[in-house]
């Protein structure tokens, strides 16, 4: 029957032109179109709809959590909003303006009040959202001087600490989210980031299911790379989990450096290896022209020496703050799940006059979550923007 019908329009339309009929048609068409009552659309009104939308999505975001959920917080673990539609970018633009008040460009030479105003304009930024029941989506806008024209709008999802586990769901729930996430195509990621920890225990914590999910990331932004974090060295077989990642589309740039061509503008993206089991080599390759990001699983990898054209390091480890509660043979001894527990659970830090650092929450829930009730696990999403009037190339 379709091709009855698509032969005879070809036909109808063809003969038309000589006939005349073809008009007589259309005339009946418009006719019968101006019959029809079509609702008019109100643009006014649709405006007006989608800015309350924006007002209660936001409200639902930043309204502080309940007295029964900081109960249950207290049971099972940091409060988050229950799952929902993730929602649309665009229906956020509204609440993402009032958050955002002021970008005050960086000095060459930062004093102490500019570095906290630098980092305060940089928290100010965030902008979360629930990912799941348990876990959230930080968004910041990340000012980069000097940034190239080609790299305003430059966005990189930052992963860390999955801690894939044998037998555990949870984490291939929550990339399966982020996956999905990305598949809809509500917010352009260029390039995907991970931080370390990908496993627990062994490299047979990676299974099929796992890689499944980290490959459908990787089918939406090809740029996708990774480092070694101290979990990946357990069953001392990093290379294994190197190599599954290289499979499914994670580039492993551990102890590397890779130069990226976005436009004109070139991106130096230097992996550094884990601080504990791993041989962390400073970055030396750095370029002068474009913009330099160093990925680490743990900042203290290269805190204290780093070069000062370094631009953002991105590390992840601490879980912004879990803790354990018993270590080995010391019960009730509360030990940090990092060796500087102040420091190293701040998301974001300027190290230098040039130097952002950003501490990743991590998606798994590994030991005794205090992170805080307003900070709950998940991924983060860096969008970079000229902290500096744009540099024309
Ligand atoms: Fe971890
Ligand atoms: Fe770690």
């Amino acid at each position: 029957m379709g091709t009855v019908t698509e032969a005879s329009f070809d036909s109808h339309f063809h003969q038309d032109d000589r006939n005349g009929s073809e008009n007589q048609h259309l005339a009946q068409l418009v006719n019968s179109i101006s019959e029809l009552s079509l609702p008019r659309l109100d643009f006014n009104q649709l405006l007006h709809e989608q800015l309350e939308k924006a007002k209660e999505l936001k409200s639902r975001i930043l309204a502080p959590p309940t007295f029964g959920e900081r109960f249950l917080n207290l049971i099972e673990g940091p409060w988050a909003p229950a799952a929902r539609d993730l929602p649309d970018r665009r229906d956020l633009a509204v609440s993402r303006q009032e958050l955002t008040p002021f970008r005050k460009p960086c000095r060459d030479k930062l004093d102490v009040s500019a570095r906290i105003a630098v980092k305060q304009q940089v928290a100010a930024s965030e902008h979360r959202w629930p990912l799941t029941r348990w876990s959230s989506v930080y968004e910041y806008d990340v000012p980069i001087q000097k940034l190239p024209r080609d790299l305003h709008g430059f966005t990189v999802l930052h992963l860390s600490d999955i801690h894939f586990l044998k037998g555990c769901e949870r984490p291939c729930e929550e990339l399966a989210q982020v996956a999905k996430f990305l598949e809809t195509g509500r917010r352009k990621v260029d390039l995907i980031l991970l931080s370390g920890d990908v496993i627990t225990r062994s490299p047979e914590d990676l299974n099929k299911e796992a890689l499944r999910q980290l490959h459908r990331m990787s089918d939406v932004c090809p740029q996708s790379f990774m480092v070694y974090g101290n979990h990946d060295y357990h069953g001392h077989m990093p290379a294994i989990i190197s190599k599954k990642l290289e499979e499914v589309g994670f580039h492993d740039i551990n102890n590397h450096h890779i130069k990226l061509k976005i436009g004109q503008a070139s991106l130096n993206l230097i992996g550094v290896d884990d601080a504990y089991f791993g041989d962390p080599t400073p970055p030396t390759v750095l370029d002068k022209d474009g913009i330099n990001i160093v990925l680490t699983h743990n900042l203290d990898a290269i805190r204290g020496n780093f070069p000062a054209d370094v631009d953002l390091i991105l590390s992840g480890h601490t879980h912004w703050g879990e803790v354990k509660i018993f270590d080995g043979s010391s019960l009730m001894r509360i030990w940090g799940y990092c060796d500087n527990i102040n420091s190293h659970t701040k998301q974001w830090d300027v190290l230098s006059d040039r130097t952002l650092s950003f501490v990743h929450p991590g998606l798994a829930r590994y030991y005794v979550p205090f992170r805080g009730l307003r900070h709950p696990p998940g991924v983060a999403i860096h969008s970079l923007y000229a902290a500096s009037p744009i540099t024309e190339l």
